[in-house]
C-alpha cells in the first residue's frame, strides 16, 4: 500500500527532482547548459542561431543554467537575481523563426544524448523545452 501511495506520488516530482535533485541535479544542469552551448559554438548545423549569440557565451551559459535550475524546480537562481525572467520579451530582439527554434532545440537534445540521459525523461523534458522554445517564435512561417 505504502509502495502504492510513493508510486502515485511519483507522477508529480519535479524535472529537479528527476535530474536527481540537490545537489546532482545542479551538476547535471550545468553539464546539460554546457554542453549545450559547446554544440551551439561549434556545429554548423545551427551557425545561424549561433550568429544571434555574443561571440563570448559565459554570460549566456550562466543566465540559461540560473534560469533552468529555477524552471525545473530547484532554487529560483535567475529570478533572485534579475527578477522575473520576461522570456518572450528577452527574446524579441532576436529574429526567431521554425528554424531558429528547431535549432535550439536540435542543440538541446543533442547534448541531452551525449550525457546519456535516460530516454523517458528526455522526451519528457524535451517535450517541455519544445513548448518554450515555440512559445519564444515571434516570426511568422513564410508561405
Ligand atoms: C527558440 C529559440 C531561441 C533562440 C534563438 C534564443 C536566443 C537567445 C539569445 C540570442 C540570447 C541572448 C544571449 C546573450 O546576450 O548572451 C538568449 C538569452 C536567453 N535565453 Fe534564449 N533563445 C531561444 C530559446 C530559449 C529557451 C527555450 C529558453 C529557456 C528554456 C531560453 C532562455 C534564455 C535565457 C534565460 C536567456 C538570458 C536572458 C537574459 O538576458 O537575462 N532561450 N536567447
Amino acid at each position: 500500500m505504502l509502495d502504492k501511495i510513493e508510486e502515485a506520488g511519483s507522477d508529480k516530482r519535479t524535472f529537479y527532482e528527476m535530474l536527481g535533485g540537490e545537489p546532482k541535479a545542479t551538476e547535471v544542469i550545468r553539464d546539460l547548459v554546457e554542453t549545450f552551448y559547446d554544440i551551439m559554438d561549434t556545429d554548423s548545423k545551427v551557425a545561424s542561431l549561433r550568429a544571434m549569440h555574443p561571440k563570448d557565451l559565459t554570460g549566456a551559459r550562466e543566465k540559461l543554467f540560473m534560469f533552468l535550475t529555477g524552471w525545473t524546480g530547484g532554487p529560483q537562481l535567475y529570478m533572485e537575481r534579475y527578477g522575473h525572467p520576461r522570456l518572450r520579451a528577452r527574446h524579441l530582439p532576436f529574429n526567431i523563426d521554425e528554424s531558429a527554434r528547431d535549432q535550439w532545440m536540435y542543440c538541446m537534445i543533442q547534448a541531452m544524448h551525449r550525457l546519456e540521459f535516460e530516454e523517458d525523461l528526455m522526451i519528457k523534458l524535451g517535450t517541455q523545452l519544445h513548448g518554450v522554445a515555440d512559445f519564444m517564435r515571434n516570426q511568422e512561417p513564410v508561405g
